[in-house]
């Protein structure tokens, strides 16, 4: 079964990429912009990543990300997770990234996504490893900064697909960036959403008929209303589930009581992602042997996640089905 998942085809749907900065590269780009860390090292650093919630991650997350400054930093960060990929044969990746975490502290628009380009073009070119990007606004922030952060990326709107919604759920409903998510749409974005993690099933209520939103990021907890999950099914939405994370946010208590077959079972499309693989104990290989093994997986249900995760990304038709016939190969070749 490793083996399968290893050489399987994949692509990876729900990433965020300053969720991927591993300590080891923390300290080294900490240490060339001068900044010290509140840890003194590495081991120090990975005691840490123990979270009761979302928000003990996300304290610790943001705190990480402030040690990117250059358009290098950004280069640096985003090559190393796409060298990741092409390890674990991912063939394609939708990244997010989150702008108002670095404009925030002074950093500019263009200095992240210049960076994060680069490597994606290079990857593209040296890895074969597609990707395409997803920006995310903050949702403990207001929707006016939002706002701001969407007339920034207007000068590089050929280089984003899709928005999205990210950082703290609870008490921050989708509703609260109804407004700017028109906008978003109107300027030629997809919209996605993180809903139903934390938040109860009104909050993917919201996402849905609010902003309009093209896949689910976790989508949890839709279970908790039948009719909801029919909705979700009749209009072919696709949900990003990360067990890693899932497990590691307490968001469920163990891997064996995730609901991720159940949801198969009813009908929902559903794919495997890492989330925040530097901070969550593995990259989506892991994601999929350990899901595997706790839910006794057959190769079928992983073939299905695998092509999934192909159907429901924001690639032009022929590249899915480019992505698809490698897959359904490999698939017949090794069941
Ligand atoms: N930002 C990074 N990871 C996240 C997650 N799992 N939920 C919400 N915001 C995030
Ligand atoms: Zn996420």
């Amino acid at each position: 079964m490793q083996t399968f998942i290893e050489n399987l085809p994949k692509a990876e749907l729900h990433l965020h990429i300053e969720g991927t900065f591993e300590p080891e590269l923390l300290f080294e780009i900490a240490n060339r912009n001068n900044i010290s860390l509140k840890y003194p090292t590495v081991e120090a650093l990975k005691e840490a990543y123990s979270f009761d919630c979302l928000q003990d991650f996300l304290d610790i997350y943001y705190q990480g990300a402030g040690a990117l400054i250059t358009e290098q930093d950004f280069y640096d960060l985003t090559y190393s997770y796409l060298k990741k990929c092409a390890e674990q044969n991912v063939r394609h990746t939708e990244i997010m990234f989150d702008p108002q975490t670095h404009t925030e502290r002074g950093i500019a628009f263009s200095t992240v996504i210049k960076g994060i380009n680069r490597a994606v073009e290079a990857a593209q070119k040296n890895l074969n490893v597609s990707a395409l990007l997803i920006m995310s606004y903050l949702r403990h922030l207001s929707e006016e900064s939002a706002f701001q952060t969407l007339t920034s990326s207007l000068p590089y709107k050929h280089l984003i697909t899709a928005v999205g919604l990210d950082s703290s759920e609870k008490g921050n409903p989708p509703s609260k960036f109804q407004k700017v998510f028109k906008a978003s749409i109107d300027e030629g974005y997809i919209p996605v959403a993180h809903a139903g993690e934390e938040g109860d099933a009104d909050y993917i209520w919201e996402a849905l008929d609010l902003l309009q939103i093209k896949r689910i990021d976790h989508g949890n907890n839709c279970l908790q209303d039948e009719k909801l999950v029919q909705e979700i099914i009749k209009r072919d939405l696709a949900l990003t589930v990360c067990p890693l994370s899932n497990t590691a946010l307490q968001v469920v208590k163990d891997l064996k009581d995730h609901s991720l077959k159940k949801m198969m079972d009813l009908g929902l499309q559903t794919t495997i992602n890492s989330d925040d693989p530097a901070y969550f104990g593995g990259q989506v290989n892991q994601n999929y042997i350990d899901t595997q093994k706790a839910l006794n997986l057959t190769k079928e249900d992983l073939y299905q996640l695998a092509k999934n995760s192909f159907k429901y990304s924001f690639l032009p038709e022929v590249e899915k089905t480019k992505y698809i016939e490698e897959l359904a190969a490999y698939y017949l070749a090794n069941k």
